[in-house]
């Protein structure tokens, strides 16, 4: 018998350690880790309704579940079988105070919580209007982001908004089964389809709950930043070998930033670049995926015209500089878990391309696609 008992003492002890490793695990920090992506950290009017919501629901909560976890334990301690007592405890059968209170305190609970509930869903569903705000159309690829604003903007993964101003996103899929045209090496497509276009979700938490986004369909989402800042944000609904490494990044502007930031990404290339990067496309093919027109999107690629105005590069995995844009010109799928089956750039070192013509390249691309005066960008730091 006492042996029993100091078994179970010793499991009880155990369990209570376990349990207070893993809640003291969280408490890091009173409100989580500054890793940028915290819903807990809101920094726009968008994303603070939601935590304003979620933070009185889970007090509200915890004080549900003490009191059950008490009275729980305390109903077990309290009226377990003691020695010689009668193991057939009192039949009791109905209590209609009882029950029609833990019927009617739970639901008078939740319908007063609907009511702040409902008004926040249709709050946040409420597309913003009018002339100030900027409207960007945000495409989900395999794997990457399209961002193509109203006024001609086509860029990827990385956009710049206005601090404290409204912006309305759209959210759609690629416009039907993309064709590349070639095959990604090693993954026996036949050069059929390249982007599926499969389900994604866009989610930058400082700035708002995340949105799915379904081929065929359109959604909407907004987001607004309270200050100038960056805010970082992913895939947030699995979509193939790259989902985790299907980045975005939000730069809130100034309102002066952000229009001399249209301004630059507006302009097309020089003349020159123009003319140095006609042979090198004639050779690789480039502008068959990608683009070099400001307001073009590429047919399965992202816009090149200011690749060196962004902070990073293939959906926010490799920061931007000489080394990781070589290796990446020469053999992108290299670079990435699950090789060709994650990159849809092919292997150009596979083509014939030799690590020289792919310094070459990707030192023209950073020399030529920059118009804030440093790459990166100084706002990356
Ligand atoms: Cu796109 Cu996960």
């Amino acid at each position: 018998m006492l042996e029993r008992r100091h078994r179970i003492r010793l499991g009880v002890t155990l369990a209570a350690v376990a349990l207070a490793v893993v809640a003291l695990g969280g408490c890091g920090d009173s409100t989580g880790p500054d890793n940028g992506q915290n819903a807990l950290r809101p920094e726009g009017p968008y994303s603070e309704k939601i935590l304003n919501l979620f933070v009185p629901f889970f007090w509200i909560a915890v004080v549900i579940g003490i009191g059950v976890v008490v009275g729980t334990v305390f109903v077990a301690m309290r009226f377990r079988m003691k020695p010689g007592e009668d193991p057939m405890p009192k039949q009791t059968h109905g209590n209609t105070v009882l029950e029609v209170g833990w019927t009617l305190i739970p639901a008078l609970i939740l319908a007063v919580m609907a009511v702040p509930t409902v008004a926040v869903i249709f709050d946040l569903a409420d597309q913003p209007k009018g002339k100030d705000v900027v409207e960007i159309t945000v495409s989900g690829r395999q794997w990457w982001w399209q961002f193509t604003y109203d006024n001609g903007i086509v860029t990827a993964n990385e956009i710049h908004i206005p601090a404290g101003v409204p912006v309305a996103l759209t959210l759609e899929g690629p416009p039907a089964c993309v064709n590349a045209g070639f095959e990604p090496a090693g993954t026996g497509t036949g050069g059929s389809c390249y982007d599926n276009g499969v389900n994604h979700s866009f989610w930058v938490p400082a700035l708002n709950g995340k949105k799915d986004i379904i081929p065929g369909r359109q959604s909407f989402l907004k987001l607004e930043a309270d200050k100038p800042g960056t805010y970082l944000g992913q895939c947030a609904e699995y979509c193939g070998m790259s989902h985790a490494n299907m980045r975005m990044r939000v730069i809130a502007d100034t309102p002066a930033d952000y229009q001399a930031w249209v301004d630059r990404q507006l302009k097309p290339w020089s003349a020159q670049a123009t003319q140095a990067f006609a042979p090198i496309n004639k050779k690789w093919g480039c502008l068959g995926c990608h683009s070099a027109d400001p307001e073009k999107p590429g047919s399965i690629a992202p816009n090149l015209t200011h690749l060196a105005d962004r902070c990073k590069f293939a959906a926010e995995m490799f920061t931007l500089d000489e080394d990781n844009l070589t290796e990446w010109v020469h053999n992108a799928p290299g670079m990435k878990p699950f090789g060709p089956f994650a990159a849809a750039m092919p292997s150009f070192e596979e083509q014939g391309m030799t690590v020289q013509e792919a310094n070459q390249i990707a030192k023209f691309l950073l020399e030529n696609t920059g118009t804030s005066g440093s790459v990166p960008p100084a706002e990356c730091n």
